[in-house]
């Protein structure tokens, strides 16, 4: 590990996490940045490039849904060259040695943390392989092979959107529910690589908390969560989870 690495801070979320018989983990665009996919916020982020309204509302794909496809089509192929990184490896890891007392909240809609191999993942923000009608009720796994500049359904011919959450829309209400559920259950919450601006998301920091949760987060600098943490482990994702881990274990 780096020399200026915090012991301190590692042996205290070590003693969080090693007694807990339930842990839950919210993840977010920064435990995929180690694989190459941009983060949303800050320099180089997408919604520096891009205005949100413009292509990640429903608005904006009644009004052109072209561009709005274009910028998922994007996204969906800058998939086919990235792989899990050790962060999203350490997970697996640690699903395995709760013998799946673990639950995975991914905001993340890129599918690194399955193909990783973690199981037990909750997908609150949606999948950008998956594709759904705006018409009849298909939801399908189209992978991320390019797709025309304007899918349509087989079955009933409407228009095809990503099955992702936008903005403005209310999060899957099953997952959600589950999301909520787990973090009520678990003695020990993870929150890593998200800013911790985006609601309801974030507000299953304070469920942890309200419930009496240790809340540990890891992140490359201070967030809107770090206040709410009893440790923060600053620094990248892919060597900060990993060392976790094996301190733990
Ligand atoms: P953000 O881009 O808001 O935040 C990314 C966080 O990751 C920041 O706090 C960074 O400091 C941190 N970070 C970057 N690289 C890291 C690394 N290598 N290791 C650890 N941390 C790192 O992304 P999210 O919090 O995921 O919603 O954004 C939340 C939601 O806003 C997204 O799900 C998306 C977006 O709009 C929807 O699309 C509905």
């Amino acid at each position: 590990m780096h020399p200026s690495v915090d012991h301190e801070a590692f042996d205290r979320a070590a003693r969080f996490l090693r007694p807990a018989k339930k842990v839950a983990a919210l993840t977010g665009a920064g435990i995929s940045a180690e694989s190459g996919l941009a983060t949303f916020r800050g320099a180089g982020g997408l919604w520096e490039g891009q205005r949100v309204e413009d292509v990640a509302t429903p608005r904006a794909f009644q009004r052109d849904p072209v561009l709005v496809w274009r910028f998922y089509n994007l996204r969906r192929a800058n998939l086919a060259a990235v792989k899990p990184n050790p962060g999203h490896h350490a997970l697996v890891e640690l699903e395995k040695r709760l013998d799946n007392n673990f639950t995975l909240v991914t905001q993340n809609v890129d599918g690194l943390h399955q193909s990783a191999g973690s199981h037990n993942v909750l997908e609150i923000h949606g999948a950008i392989r998956r594709v759904r009608c705006s018409g009849c009720d298909l939801v399908a796994d189209r992978g991320v092979d390019a797709l025309p500049e304007l899918p349509r359904c087989e079955t009933c011919g409407e228009l095809l959107r990503p099955d992702v959450v936008w903005f403005e829309e209310a999060l899957p209400e099953d997952i959600w529910g589950r999301a909520v559920e787990a973090v009520e259950a678990c003695d020990c919450f993870l929150v890593i690589g998200t800013s911790a601006v985006v609601y309801p998301a974030a507000g299953l920091i304070d469920v942890a908390r309200l419930t009496g949760a240790d809340v540990i987060e890891i992140n490359l600098e201070p967030s809107a969560a770090s206040a709410r943490a009893n440790v923060v482990l600053l620094g990248p994702s892919g060597t900060t989870l990993p060392e976790l881990v094996k301190r733990v274990w």
